[in-house]
């Protein structure tokens, strides 16, 4: 694919009509058109778009298009140094362009944004977005970026959020809050797509689905309210309005032969195949000093995910301490490591008083650590800090912190957990200088 850090910059002539300007154009600025044909395309990033140039110099980010390609775009927005665009026509296609696999791309379902490109090239193009951000964001010039195994592209997700509208419940629309009822879902778990199918969701106005790919429970999470709907008997239904009075609800999942319970306010990853690959990413990436490691920091812990997997019986020689703020988890958490050497502290990471460690390990949500937790990843002395990041800008933002704490970024694998979207999974082994 073509470099990232080397957009190509061309724009042909606007195909210029009366009246056609852009609302909003700076002031100033050369008048713009709404329709831009023959634009090149350079290499995707962070948020998926691909990167081009206006003829004026300014920088346009284009949606759905891919690397290489020359599109016609419609504007969007112009602001006096960035423009984002859509494509309406692919003059040059990439050669991995293909046409979606699911019909419900064209109908406007928000739910996949890079069904247009092969699956196979998918990661490549996220690899991209990572190199990127780490190059231009980040302040690394030469980032060592590589992909993971592939993970399957189909029937793969364990949890859905989705709208309901007239007691059916379907995807948003690309960028909007309308509700595109579907009847079956290319990247669901087969046991999520007949919820999506069959289930009726009565006065719901959003639902959460939630599988587990091994042992097959299901847990439906209706808000405001579950009254009104009908599920098959076997699902787990429950409103947030009952959750809020202090009734319980979990389902169980197995993730490399360790079980885990999760309630309906706990975070779990959204795919099991996912979540025993990173599982393992994180034990490649921590390295030699994981495999010895006394003392080992899980922060941002959720369940337990990685803890579990990390954990050893008391008298073993390792203790870990899982750091979580949501009080839901905390409670699974507990659960999930009995019998393992493994203490959970409900407290929200920036708030943690740290003692020290050997690795720590780091899973923040997708703003990232900013600096607060990056200081407090560095007051443990850690040798190695292993982050899990789910979107390549903060990724990139925290590599420039942790580099300021001392800590430089060795290796970065992107775990492809969300085919079909531009959606990154990182994980990234840091080295204390
Ligand atoms: C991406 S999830 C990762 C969870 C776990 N590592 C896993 O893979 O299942 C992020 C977790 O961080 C928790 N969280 C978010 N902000 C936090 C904070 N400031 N301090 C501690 N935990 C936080 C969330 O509740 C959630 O469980």
């Amino acid at each position: 694919m073509n470099d990232p850090s080397e957009p190509v910059a061309r724009h042909d002539e606007p195909a210029s009509r009366p009246g056609d300007a852009v609302a909003g154009a700076a002031a100033g600025a050369p008048a713009v058109v709404d329709v831009v044909r023959d634009v090149d395309v350079g290499g995707l990033v962070a948020g998926g778009e691909a990167l081009a140039r206006l003829g004026d110099g300014r920088r346009l980010l284009v949606d759905g298009a891919l690397p290489g390609e020359v599109v016609d775009v419609a504007l969007r927005s112009v602001r006096p140094r960035l423009a984002r665009a859509a494509v309406v026509g692919v003059r040059r296609p990439a050669p991995t362009r293909v046409q979606p696999p699911c019909p419900f791309v064209a109908a406007g379902c928000g739910g996949c944004d890079l069904q247009h490109a092969a699956p196979d090239a998918q990661v490549g193009l996220k690899v991209g977005i990572v190199v990127d951000a780490l190059r231009h964001l980040g302040g690394v010039v030469d980032p060592p970026v590589e992909a993971g195994a592939a993970l399957p592209d189909r029937g793969f997700r364990t949890a859905l959020r989705l709208g309901v509208r007239a007691g059916r419940a379907g995807f948003r629309r690309r960028r909007s809050h309308d509700v595109l009822a579907v009847e079956e879902c290319l990247v669901a778990h087969p046991a999520l797509s007949e919820l999506l199918a069959e289930g009726r969701y009565g006065r719901a106005q959003e639902v959460t689905l939630r599988v587990g790919a091994v042992t097959g429970e299901r847990l439906a999470v209706l808000h405001p309210t579950a009254r009104g709907a009908v599920l098959p008997a076997d699902v787990t239904v429950v409103g947030t309005d009952e959750l809020r009075r202090g009734r319980r609800a979990w389902f169980h999942d197995e993730v490399a032969g360790r079980r885990y319970r999760i309630s309906a306010l706990s975070f779990f990853q959204t795919r099991t195949d996912g979540a025993a690959a990173l599982v393992q990413a994180v034990t490649v990436a921590g390295g030699d000093e994981l495999a010895d490691a006394g003392r080992v920091v899980d922060a941002y812990g959720g369940v337990g995910l990685f803890a579990a997997a990390l954990a050893r019986p008391g008298g073993a020689g390792r203790r870990v301490v899982l750091v979580e703020r949501s009080a839901s988890s905390c409670a699974d958490a507990r659960r999930n490591l009995s019998g393992l050497d493994a203490r959970v502290v409900n407290v929200a990471v920036e708030r943690w008083r740290p003692g020290p460690a050997d690795v720590v390990v780091a899973d923040p949500a997708r703003a990232g650590l900013g600096r607060v937790a990056v200081d407090v990843v560095a007051a443990t002395g850690a040798a190695v800090a292993v982050l899990v990041s789910c979107d390549a800008a903060a990724l990139a933002r925290d590599t420039r912190l942790l580099g300021e704490r001392g800590y430089e970024l060795a290796q970065a694998r992107v775990v492809d957990l969300f085919p079909h979207t531009h959606h990154v999974e990182v994980v990234s082994r840091f080295v204390r200088r």
